[in-house]
């Protein structure tokens, strides 16, 4: 990677305060912010519904849909852009046709994004949410998973690295057990695009939700769902509108065709520059080399957890092997409330972030991050260890 300091002259936040919580927003680079406020205020001074305008912004979206689509392995027909992960998980669960008493199964370590949609289902519809325990032992969560398969599972829908640990799952192998099974598989992305690379169909995934605003440094607001081509006519559109047919008469024949795409999950007036910001983040992303960042981002987990681990009275949760482990790293101070510790952090600035659930800490170091502000995490961890509560 070239000269880390001027990457990080890109980030004004790094010289402000340690950020270590990528894993809730990345900043966008300064050049990705300035070229969108620059394309924002084109935008408005031309007359944001001037047809020179609105027409060219709504095209705009086509080329980052398409080079979005290439670097997730997919068909651009393949995605339809959202406003962050949760939309495209509400999109699938709304989308497919429920039967009461069907099966979803969902891990003990999921977001709200990944859980709230399925237990409203169960509400509304009738169908059965089961948890399946996650372990940083590969081996042990599919056999959590496949001991929890019935023959009223249809689909497992579980984050691709958990929100609370940063676990990175083994979803090809789970996605193998599942299909050999006839259950469908979902992926949520947010904690995996943008710290490394992400190939879909080496996932296994039959849908996969993501968001631009954490690890891919895009602007907030940004989000794409995955939906399988031939899995499409499974999971229809539950939220439409201008945008999202091919073929509408209206008033006299009232015949219509939603497109025959990912398209049809789209609809209405759309916040299509930040859209085109987030073009901007991955040409930066891949400018600075997907190796490296993955290089970095591991490494600097790497050390991150082996400073915690000998900081006596810390449990590093988070998995140490490579192919379980992200840039993500959650960790319990014996004798420390989470809240307690997450403030001690923060009036030394350092930002870091609660998993109120393990009354834990979650530090999350993307490539931006440095040995240093390792080093004086841990440092900080280490005094309020000795100190105690
Ligand atoms: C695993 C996971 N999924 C989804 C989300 C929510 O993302 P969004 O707000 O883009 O829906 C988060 C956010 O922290 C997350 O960690």
């Amino acid at each position: 990677m070239r000269d880390i300091e001027a990457v990080r002259r890109d980030f004004p936040v790094l010289s402000r305060c340690t950020y270590l919580n990528t894993g809730t927003l990345g900043p966008s680079p300064e050049p990705v912010n300035r070229k969108l406020v620059d394309l924002y205020l084109e935008w408005e001074h031309g007359g944001p519904g001037h047809p020179d305008n609105y027409g060219r912004m709504h095209e705009a979206t086509n080329p980052v849909r398409a080079r979005l689509a290439a670097w997730l392995g997919v068909a651009p027909e393949e995605l339809a852009f959202t406003a962050n992960a949760t939309d495209g998980v509400d999109i699938v669960a709304w989308g497919l046709d429920w039967r009461e008493g069907d099966e979803v199964l969902i891990s003990d370590q999921e977001h709200p994004a990944v859980f709230v949609p399925w237990l409203w289902l169960a509400r509304r519809l009738g169908i059965k949410t089961k948890v399946v325990k996650l372990s940083n032992d590969p081996r042990v969560t599919l056999a959590n998973v496949e001991r929890a398969i019935t023959a009223r599972t249809r689909l497992l829908a579980f984050s691709h690295a958990t929100s609370m640990t940063g676990l990175r799952l083994p979803v090809a192998d789970i996605s193998r057990l599942c299909h050999d099974r006839g259950v469908l598989v979902m992926y949520d992305g947010a904690q995996t695009c943008g710290q490394f690379r992400v190939n879909i169909p080496a996932t296994g995934a039959d849908f996969y939700s993501l968001n631009g605003h954490k690890w891919m440094l895009g602007p907030v607001g940004t989000g794409a769902v995955y939906v399988r081509r031939d899995l499409q006519d499974r999971v229809r559109p539950s939220w439409v509108g201008g945008g999202s047919t091919s073929v509408c008469d209206y008033p006299e024949v009232g015949r219509f065709e939603f497109h025959d795409s990912a398209l049809k999950y789209e609809f209405a007036t759309r916040p299509w520059h930040i859209l085109v910001g987030w073009g901007y983040a991955l040409d930066y992303l891949d400018n600075l080399g997907w190796p490296e960042i993955e290089a970095r981002v591991r490494k600097l987990a790497a050390l991150l957890k082996e400073r915690l681990a000998a900081i006596p009275g810390v449990e590093v949760l988070s998995p140490t092997d490579p192919d379980g482990a992200t840039g993500l790293s959650s960790f319990t101070l014996a004798g420390w409330p989470f809240e307690k510790l997450y403030e001690a952090l923060k009036k030394d600035g350092v930002i870091s972030r609660p998993v109120a659930e393990l009354n834990a800490l979650r530090l999350s170091t993307h490539f931006y991050n440095t040995e240093e502000e390792v080093d004086r995490a841990a440092a900080i961890i280490a005094k309020a260890a000795k100190a105690g509560a």
